[in-house]
């Protein structure tokens, strides 16, 4: 087939029109995804306004160059000034073509990405392809005509289900939904473009604007869809702006004329756009991407990770040995005793089984991946893997001892891991004469499932192994936060003083329950003492006795939590902690002897209760959680502030719509932390006395974000 270039060629780059016959094709090719920026849309325009005017144009067929077809709107340019042609009269505009316009879909059709194709005429797309509406997850919605577009084609039910989740439809799903005409049969997404188009050509095959298309003929239907989304987004969109925003222009969709809806769609969405889940839950995306970033990972060359070992089988063992199953990894476990290792390979199983119950899993797939399970109680065993991860108590000495053994057992170059929660790294890896290969794999409960993991860096670890790390996470579909050695790394270490503060909170007048629910209406699914009773009250307890030595005599200590444990409450596991469990419920009760409890170590302590508001409560648990932040990315713990951000949403259930404490902070303004902090600390200087970095940044009226861009 001929290729003319059209010329003089006046779009700009990142569109390039080239005739095929009578086809004008179009490409995008803006990497790394085709975002639809300012350049694009005006390269867009033109090329339909270039079409509409060229006779030699029968139609117009519109691919993406590189992996993607489009994966939406840029998201980078939200929140700044808008540019025109806006994204809408894009889409407009290739609907209004008077000659057929097609989309050929390869990889992400994605937010704007799948708008436009919307907006063409026809679509088509391979099975790889990954068509969705996920602006929800960036605090948004559809703003370019998919509310109204979206519902018309597939029907209100099946459109709001995409917007509403989020989630990436695949090339057959959409085919089968009426989101796309025709599913290619090959990969080769410009020869299946061509050839479609052609087709249509030759079948005379006309304009077919999607605003006139009929799915919600079926208004009964349609209705019910809507109340049924409804209902559910107010139950489980708590907190969450544009759900519902969503539902209300898709209901527009119904109810008024396409050019209203349209309109309607652009002020709600223009909200999404200004409000505040929109920035935390866009910094959150980028966060996301620049964690998986440390300096080692450009500077050094993974070690190939092909077979991994686990010594201890408990909680956290059996859950990484899964992680590195479901990754496809041999697992080699270790155990001190049959018994023992009976008890890890049950536990591994388990988690099997659960999913064979759950229709996840079949049998002959968790067998498949029991071949790849073995377990021993000889360190020999260990001799060929390339990875290890330590799983056992946490005490230094059985710690230090089980590297011993690794060091006289494993091959030179074997990463040797620790997942201990708090202890000194340094300290075990210079049991071993291998330190460079020794580091900090911080995994969170349950391992198989939740997606933090902290690579701690120790002193004398080689930068190849840190890179490793980062490959693994990347492995394992987690997201790494790479951290600094001291006691408990990012995560624990700012759990430590969120507990204190809530400690101080409930001593002071608050109950454990307001405490809870004011921190689970910020956004938490759980509040502080809920999540004692889901780990266990004694976990912390043994930590709290092996701290005492060493505790600063002058800190203020909480006895309450103590109290509770020496009767033996140690929550859900025993049937009562902070609250009540009755025959073995999950949720709890408040229980009026804990209340009793509290009123006495109040009494016995000389406190006379004040009362809170629900948001000073939260004022001061975030002023604490911040404060540790700042204090960590200070010290060089973390890298950056968006670190720590990612360290409380991915392991500790911080709101991702916030974007996390440090982004929360800058919403508030660090000069309206720095005045609480002052405040706080007129009644505690030792606990509130502000971090050095948030005094110098509101005193040069900075943010956490400027410390974010320096680095990246
Ligand atoms: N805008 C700007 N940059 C984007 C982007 C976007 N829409 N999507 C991805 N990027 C960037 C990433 O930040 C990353 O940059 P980096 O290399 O500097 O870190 C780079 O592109 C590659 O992205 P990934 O690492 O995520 O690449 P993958 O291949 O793993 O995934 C993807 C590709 C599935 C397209 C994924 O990037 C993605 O899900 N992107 C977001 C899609 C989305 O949410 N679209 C909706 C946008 S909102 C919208 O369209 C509003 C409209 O309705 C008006
Ligand atoms: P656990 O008590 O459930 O399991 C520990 C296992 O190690 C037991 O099965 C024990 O038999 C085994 N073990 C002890 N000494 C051993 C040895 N010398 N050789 C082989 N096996 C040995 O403990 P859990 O909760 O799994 O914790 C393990 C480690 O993970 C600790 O360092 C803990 O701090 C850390 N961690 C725990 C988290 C949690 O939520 N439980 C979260 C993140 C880290």
């Amino acid at each position: 087939m001929p290729e003319t270039p059209l010329s003089p060629d006046t779009s700009a780059p990142v569109i390039t029109r080239t005739m095929h016959g009578k086809i004008l094709l179009v490409t995008i090719d803006n990497p790394p995804v085709n975002a639809l920026g300012v350049e694009v849309r005006r390269g867009l325009l033109a090329a339909i306004e270039a079409a509409d005017a060229d006779a030699n144009v029968a139609a117009v067929l519109l691919v993406g160059a590189g992996r993607n077809f489009i994966a939406g709107a840029d998201i980078r340019e939200f929140g700044k000034p808008p540019l025109p042609p806006s994204l809408p009269e894009v889409c407009n505009r290739i609907e209004a073509c008077r000659k057929p316009v097609v989309a050929a879909i390869h990889g992400a059709a994605l937010g704007g990405g799948l708008e436009i194709a919307l907006g063409a005429h026809y679509r088509l797309a391979v099975a790889s392809a990954k068509l969705g509406l996920p602006e929800v997850q960036l605090g948004l919605m559809p703003g370019a005509g998919g509310t109204q577009r979206a519902p018309r084609l597939i029907g209100a039910a099946a459109a709001l289900e995409l917007m509403l989740s989020g989630r990436h439809a695949g090339g057959a799903e959409a085919h089968q939904l009426g989101l796309v005409d025709r599913l290619a049969q090959s990969d080769d997404i410009l020869a299946e473009g061509l050839a479609y188009t052609q087709a249509l050509l030759a079948s005379h095959a006309g304009v077919r604007p999607t605003r006139a298309a009929t799915a919600l003929a079926d208004r009964d239907a349609a209705r019910a869809a809507i109340d049924a989304a409804r209902k559910d987004t107010e139950r489980k969109s708590r907190g969450l702006f544009s759900p519902m925003k969503i539902v209300e222009a898709a209901e527009a969709a119904l109810d008024l004329p396409f050019d209203q809806g349209l309109a309607l769609e652009r002020k709600l969405f223009l909200q999404c756009i200004d409000s505040p889940q929109r920035a935390g839950l866009i910094h959150a995306f980028f966060a996301e991407r620049e964690v998986a970033k440390a300096p080692e990972t450009r500077d050094a060359k993974p070690r190939e990770i092909a077979r991994a070992g686990v010594v201890g089988g408990g909680t956290m063992g059996a859950g990484i040995a899964v992680a590195a199953l479901d990754a496809g990894l041999p697992v080699t476990m270790i155990e001190r005793d049959d018994e023992a290792l009976a008890r890890g390979r049950a536990h591994v199983e388990r988690v099997y089984d659960g999913l064979i119950a759950k229709g996840r899993m079949s049998a002959d797939a968790k067998a498949a991946v029991m071949t790849r399970f073995n377990g021993s109680t000889s360190y020999e065993a260990l001799a060929g893997v390339d990875l290890v991860i330590e799983a056992v108590f946490e005490d230094m000495a059985v710690k230090k001892a089980v590297f011993a053994e690794l060091d006289r057992v494993c091959k030179r170059g074997a990463v040797l891991a620790t997942n201990t929660s708090y202890l000194d790294i340094d300290e075990i890896a210079a049991r071993t004469s291998r330190p460079a290969d020794v580091i900090g794999l911080h995994f969170f409960s349950p391992a198989n499932i939740m997606k933090l993991l902290e690579i701690v860096v120790p002193a004398k670890v080689s930068a190849d192994v840190v890179a490793t790390a980062f490959e693994l996470a990347k492995k394992l579909r987690k997201v790494p936060v790479r951290a600094g050695v001291c006691d408990g790394f990012i995560g624990n270490r700012i759990l430590a003083v969120y507990r204190t503060a809530a400690d101080y909170l409930m001593e002071d007048g608050a109950s454990p329950y307001q405490i809870d629910a004011a921190i689970r209406n910020f956004g938490y699914p759980m509040g502080p003492y809920q999540v004692v009773d889901l780990a266990g009250g004694d976990i912390g307890w043994a930590a709290r006795k092996r701290r005492a030595p060493t505790r600063d005599p002058k800190a203020r200590y909480v006895e309450i939590a103590d109290r509770l444990c020496e009767h033996g409450w140690f929550g859900q596991k025993t049937g009562r902690g902070f609250y009540l469990y009755p025959e073995g419920a999950r949720t709890g009760t408040p229980d009026p002897e804990v209340e009793a409890i509290i009123d006495a170590e109040r009494r016995r302590v000389g406190i006379t209760p004040r009362s809170y508001t629900d948001e000073e409560i939260v004022r001061r648990l975030m002023a604490a959680v911040i404060n540790e932040g700042a204090n960590i990315v200070r010290e060089g713990i973390a890298l950056r502030p968006l670190d720590v951000d990612m360290t409380l949403i991915y392991g500790y259930g911080f709101p991702r719509y916030r974007g996390g404490p440090m982004k929360y902070a800058d919403t508030v303004g660090l000069a309206a932390v720095l005045a609480d902090l002052r405040a706080f600390e007129q009644e505690d200087p030792l606990f509130w006395k502000p971090s050095p970095l948030i005094v110098g940044l509101a005193e040069r009226g900075a943010d956490f974000a400027s410390l974010d861009q320096a680095a990246g």
